[in-house]
């Protein structure tokens, strides 16, 4: 068997998740490579020692340009703050590294651009995290939409919801709290979760051209963590979007850390001439079905279980009937993103694909500036 050595970049949230997908990835899904857990990397050494240990790592480094740069690492994936994704990509991609790579792709647009020229020059193979597309319902939804079972499009709704951020106390900035500093995130909610909702409503329904976005930062200033200074709060707190697709179909965006009572709720709808779906994240292996075409007297809206072994995935997983979670979908982009090497076929969404997300979140920003519509720039 073939070995696959990753090097993993930051070991907080995405780090573990991504940890588990490599450890539990072959013993889930046939393969002709072993995911091996060969360094990771992050700046304190006692700590990173610690969680090595925890993971089953080979060995540790404090610098990654270290780590890129050894000759016993195959894949470098980067879970650090937004504001790094570029300089790190950059690197691996010249060190002749494949890259899987946290969402947002990048700060912005340009930046991205650079990370996409640099993945295609080095033609190394590249992804980026956004692993909702790969929750099987998530997935079922892609499968019932490219057989036709909606039939044309008008609509699709999706939004992200959390609450995590109203006390005015929070700091910003530093250690766990980086998403409320502009300079390490690039922007608030557009680039932490609707990113998540563009990303999935493009493979879903195909490019967004046009949109028109509204912003608003509840909280103007807050202590920043690493200067012990109040600072003006430069991200934003909330953010909706209307939008245009190019199939014709209009849309509505929504995200914010300010709605009560939700900690996570993503959820999208998606309504076509025959049929609609929906899918919430807090019920994540349901898909919600409703099918104009059935006999009248029983239609209604279907819940299904996605948890039969026709359904995307789930073969490889336990029985009908029972259900898996949040941490499968980074196992699912992992056995994935592996396939694609073998089959040459690689897997999505690669670092040209996000960047797509990406002038999506941009022209949402401009527009909340502008206070106009905005035309999403293309990829070319
Ligand atoms: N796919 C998803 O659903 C999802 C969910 C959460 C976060 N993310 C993305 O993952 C990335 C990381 O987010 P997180 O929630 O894991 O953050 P986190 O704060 O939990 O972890 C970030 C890690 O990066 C490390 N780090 C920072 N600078 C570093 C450097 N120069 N060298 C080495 N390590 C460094 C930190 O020590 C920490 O371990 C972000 O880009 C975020 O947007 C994606």
């Amino acid at each position: 068997m073939k070995q696959l050595r990753i090097g993993l970049i930051g070991y907080g949230f995405m780090g573990r998740t991504h940890s588990n997908a490599y450890r539990k990835v072959n013993n889930f899904f046939d393969l002709d490579h072993q995911c091996v857990l060969q360094a990771v990397c992050a700046r304190d050494e006692a700590k990173v020692k610690a969680f090595a240990l925890k993971w089953g790592y080979k060995s540790v480094e404090t610098d990654w340009r270290k780590m890129i740069a050894r000759p016993d690492i195959d894949a470098i994936d980067i879970c650090t703050p937004n504001n790094s994704h570029a300089e790190i990509a950059i690197a691996a991609a010249k060190a002749g590294k494949m890259i899987l790579c946290e969402k947002p792709l990048s700060m912005d647009g340009p930046e991205g651009r650079k990370m996409v020229a640099a993945v295609e020059k080095a033609k190394v193979p590249n992804i980026v995290w956004y692993n909702y597309r790969r929750v099987p319902a998530v997935s079922l939804a892609k499968q019932l939409i490219d057989e036709g079972k909606l039939g044309r499009v008008f609509h699709y709704r999706a939004k992200f919801l959390q609450d995590w951020t109203i006390s005015p106390e929070l700091p910003q900035g530093g250690a766990g709290l980086w998403r409320l500093d502009a300079k390490a995130a690039g922007s608030g909610v557009t680039g932490d979760l609707l990113a998540h909702c563009i990303d999935t409503a493009i493979w879903l329904n195909g490019s967004i051209e046009r949109v028109n976005g509204m912003t608003e930062t509840f909280i103007k200033e807050r202590t920043h963590t690493l200067t012990g200074k109040v600072q003006k709060v430069a991200i934003d707190d909330a953010c909706a979007f209307l939008a245009r697709f190019k199939n014709g179909s209009l849309a509505t965006f929504e995200s914010t850390r300010y709605a009560r009572g939700h900690k996570a709720l993503y959820t999208f709808e998606i309504n076509g001439e025959h049929a609609s779906i929906a899918w919430d994240l807090h019920d994540l292996h349901r898909l919600q079905y409703f099918d104009h075409r059935d006999e009248s007297k029983l239609r209604g809206w279907r819940s299904i279980h996605v948890s039969d072994s026709d359904h995307p995935y789930m073969k490889n997983w336990w029985v009908p009937g029972l259900q898996i979670g949040y941490e499968h979908s980074f196992i699912h982009q992992v056995a994935d993103f592996v396939k694609g090497l073998e089959t040459g076929k690689p897997a999505g969404p690669t670092f040209r694909d996000a960047l797509e997300t990406q002038n999506v979140c941009d022209a949402v920003l401009k527009s909340a500036k502008t206070q106009k519509w905005e035309n999403v720039a293309k990829v070319k």
